[in-house]
């Protein structure tokens, strides 16, 4: 499709979608070698939402695709681009986003995914911001989408605890109004070991990585730290905006000691701060647009209000986002 360049892109729509199948941390007690006490107090995780038996991450997605367009007011034929941000696709091809395409009844238009781990909304978000600014696109779909329970080995507890499957969703838009102001995004695959999801056969990798996720739990915890400092930084920075004048963080949610630490860093009260992770666990590249979309719906995060993003995760990849909602 052939369209005009807009100077900015803006967020007009949001959705999510959490399977309805809940396992609670005295669940995990039946099959882990944990206790909830330890989740709560390492990771302030308290339940995970987990597929039924079937249910796909093009499943989830659709869903949290539907909520989204009917929060926008847009139909399929509006949309003219479509991104994914996953590392739990359902195949190595079809995309899940041409999976999307097809199911949602789109045009022939653009679609892909992105594979960025749990910064995978935020790199999605900043293409997506990219292509409706060059004119390519005007109406995006974006989506962080992640099914991650297929990879949990419950023998690897520092793990396994943490993560839950979900969808959250946007649509954006080309506008004349300020919206998102800045992405910032960044990759060192020098860390790949820290965090790595074998999703296939290990024909590279020792037999036992196969088809689950591990991970050196204190190397990502402080990375995370790190990067999230350095990146919430430079968007600040590239913005000319203090942190004063942020209305809200809406951060990944991996670990409530993660983000206390990105709030403390930005000196924002506990009521400036979106955490889901107790309720989700950590979605990967999903938790930023659940976040973002349930604190839009109970009314915390209101339009025109300034928001700051940042997520870090496997590649090792971290990126951050300002954006007036
Ligand atoms: O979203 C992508 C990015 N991912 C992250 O940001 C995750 C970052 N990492 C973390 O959130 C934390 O490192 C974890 C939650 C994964 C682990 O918490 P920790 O406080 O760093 O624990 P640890 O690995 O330092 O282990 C401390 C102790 C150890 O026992 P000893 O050696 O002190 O006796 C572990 O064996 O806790 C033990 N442990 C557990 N105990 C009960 C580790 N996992 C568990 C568990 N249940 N699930």
């Amino acid at each position: 499709m052939t369209s005009f360049a807009h100077p900015y892109t803006r967020i007009v729509g949001t959705g999510h979608y959490l399977p309805k199948n809940v396992m609670t941390n005295e669940d995990v007690e039946k099959v882990c070698d944990t206790t909830s006490q330890w989740i709560i107090e390492r990771t302030g995780i308290e339940q995970r939402h987990f597929c039924e038996e079937g249910e796909s991450t093009a499943d989830m997605a659709e869903a949290a695709a539907r909520n989204a367009m009917e929060s926008a007011g847009v139909e399929a034929g509006d949309i003219d681009l479509i991104i994914v941000g996953t590392s739990s696709a359902d195949y190595g091809s079809p995309s899940v986003a041409s999976m999307l395409q097809h199911r949602l009844g789109c045009n022939t238009i653009c679609a892909f995914d992105v594979s960025a781990a749990c910064t995978g909304f935020i790199y999605s978000l900043g293409v997506a911001d990219s292509m409706i600014k060059a004119g390519t696109a005007t109406t995006a779909l974006v989506i962080g989408a992640e099914r991650i329970s297929q990879y949990l080995d419950w023998e690897e507890r520092n793990t396994a605890v943490i993560f839950g499957d979900g969808a959250g969703a946007a649509v954006v838009k080309g506008s004349d109004e300020p919206g998102i102001l800045s992405t910032h995004l960044h990759a060192d695959g020098s860390k790949k070991d820290s965090l790595f999801l074998n999703n296939g056969k290990p024909v590279y990798e020792p037999a036992e990585r196969a088809n689950k996720v591990t991970m050196d739990g204190q190397d990502v915890f402080k990375n995370a730290v790190k990067r999230f400092s350095e990146v919430i930084d430079q968007c600040l920075t590239a913005n000319n905006v203090a942190k004063e004048d942020i209305d809200w963080l809406v951060p990944h949610q991996a670990n409530i000691r993660i983000i206390q630490a990105v709030q403390k860093k930005l000196a924002m009260k506990d009521d400036q701060v979106v955490v889901t992770v107790n309720k989700t666990a950590n979605n990967s590249a999903a938790t930023v647009p659940i976040a973002l979309d349930i604190a839009s719906r109970d009314g915390r995060v209101k339009p025109g209000q300034l928001v700051i993003s940042a997520a870090f995760g496997a590649g090792l990849t971290w990126g951050a986002l300002l954006l007036r909602f």
